[in-house]
């Protein structure tokens, strides 16, 4: 049984902030995450979202700025993550004139910048402590300093922070700083993964499709039932960022179509952990469907893995048996992992490649029709092995 979550009422309030930034999805743990951010927009604390990398934790600190008093004013969201180490306090704080090579002029940072606003520190773990106990400084006397400067300023600053990872496992290791977690997770918002949203994951599908066909005027794709429940099923590791990435692909290469259930699993990357098993309750009568679709799936891929170990071995006589190339080939490029990189394997199956496209002057339809793998797998492959 694939177990639903309860509808719950989700009143107007809820439906106007959905709207306004194009959020969708009833599913209760979104709901709820909504309410909260909705519930603590007017009222002045920082806020930490917590959830799984592309669940969708951009939207709340926008729900909290755009709903609070804070609306007219800035609102800056700062990739902790991306800003290297030797300029983040800059960033954040500003400097002056002269306070280390290339400071020019001086610079007024985010946190002079947005006063008044919002700032959304995403990847907050991310920072170094130094910048830890400047924020922490900020946050509790809104005090700081320009690097290089003495004269101490002040703003007023909402933040709300953003996080992927576990901070009470960061502060045990002494890596984020206890006194700031808890100052900056006054009010927490979990936001949940993809894989426990139901029947979103099919809103989701449904809508990224029409975007797609939309925006580049191509035909929209639709799904099969069984294709809908196995999006129900897959575990989405890389959540609505990794839904979006493959149905675009599907859009893309598959334009105008139903997609089957064996359509959606060739664009899956599947690996033991792909399948939610807790949805499936084995003490109830309609598992024995569930079951039978999972098995039907799993033998689906393994003919898909022993199909390409095939060609490979036919094109190839030193390519081993060892089945991780075969899995790599149903993975998306996004998800082929470094330890993948320059593997012999990866060497002889580029060389297969190369010499079927060769003997087709580079005609891909026809190297794809010969390697017996759809064109959409043969691009995938040529970008993954770097084939121009
Ligand atoms: N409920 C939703 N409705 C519509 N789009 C969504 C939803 N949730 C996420 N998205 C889209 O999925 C993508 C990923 O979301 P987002 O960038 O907010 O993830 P994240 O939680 O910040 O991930 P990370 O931790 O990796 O930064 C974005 O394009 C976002 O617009
Ligand atoms: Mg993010």
């Amino acid at each position: 049984m694939i177990q639903m979550p309860v509808k719950t009422e989700i009143s107007e309030e809820i439906l106007r902030v959905k709207q306004r930034l194009s959020i969708i999805g009833d599913s209760p743990a979104l709901i709820e995450a909504i309410k909260r951010a909705v519930t603590v927009a007017p009222i002045d604390l920082s806020v930490l979202v917590t959830g799984p990398s592309g669940s969708g934790k951009e939207f709340f600190p926008k729900i909290i700025h755009q709903f609070g008093a804070r609306k007219h004013k800035k609102y800056i969201a700062v990739n902790c993550g991306a800003i290297p180490e030797g300029t983040i306090d800059s960033e954040l704080f500003g400097h002056e004139k002269g306070s280390f090579t290339g400071a020019v002029s001086s610079r007024k940072g985010y946190f002079e910048e947005a006063d008044g606003g919002t700032i959304f520190l995403d990847e907050v773990a991310e920072l170094p402590l130094t910048t830890q106990a400047r924020l922490l400084r900020v946050l509790e006397t809104g005090e700081f300093l320009k690097v290089g400067s003495s004269v101490v300023q002040t703003t007023d600053i909402r933040v709300v922070a953003a996080t992927n990872v576990d901070l009470l496992k960061a502060v045990a290791e002494g890596r984020f700083r206890e006194d700031l977690y808890y100052r900056l997770s006054t009010v927490v918002i979990n936001v949940p993964p993809l894989n426990e949203r139901g029947e979103d994951i099919v809103l989701l599908a449904r809508k990224f499709a029409a975007d797609f066909a939309e925006k580049y005027m191509t035909k929209p794709i639709s799904f099969s039932d069984e294709a809908k429940r196995a999006l129900m099923l897959y575990n989405w590791p890389g959540n609505v960022r990794q839904l979006k990435n493959v149905i675009d692909q599907l859009a893309l290469f598959e334009a105008g179509e139903e997609i089957s259930r064996r359509q959606l699993l060739e664009s899956l990357p599947i690996n033991r952990d792909s399948m939610s098993t807790p949805m499936i309750a084995p003490s109830d009568d309609s598992s024995e469907l569930e079951r039978k679709m999972i098995f039907q799936m799993l033998f689906s891929m393994r003919d898909e893995i022993e199909n390409l170990k095939k060609v490979i071995n036919d094109k190839s006589g030193e390519v081993s048996s060892s089945s991780y190339t075969d899995v790599r080939a149903l993975m998306a490029p996004e998800h082929v992992s470094d330890q993948f990189a320059n593997n012999p394997l990866d060497l002889s199956e580029k060389k297969v490649i190369e010499d079927t496209l060769a003997r087709h002057n580079g005609n891909k339809k026809q190297a794809a029709e010969e390697l017996q793998i759809s064109l959409r797998t043969l691009y995938r492959k040529m970008q993954d092995l770097g084939i121009s």
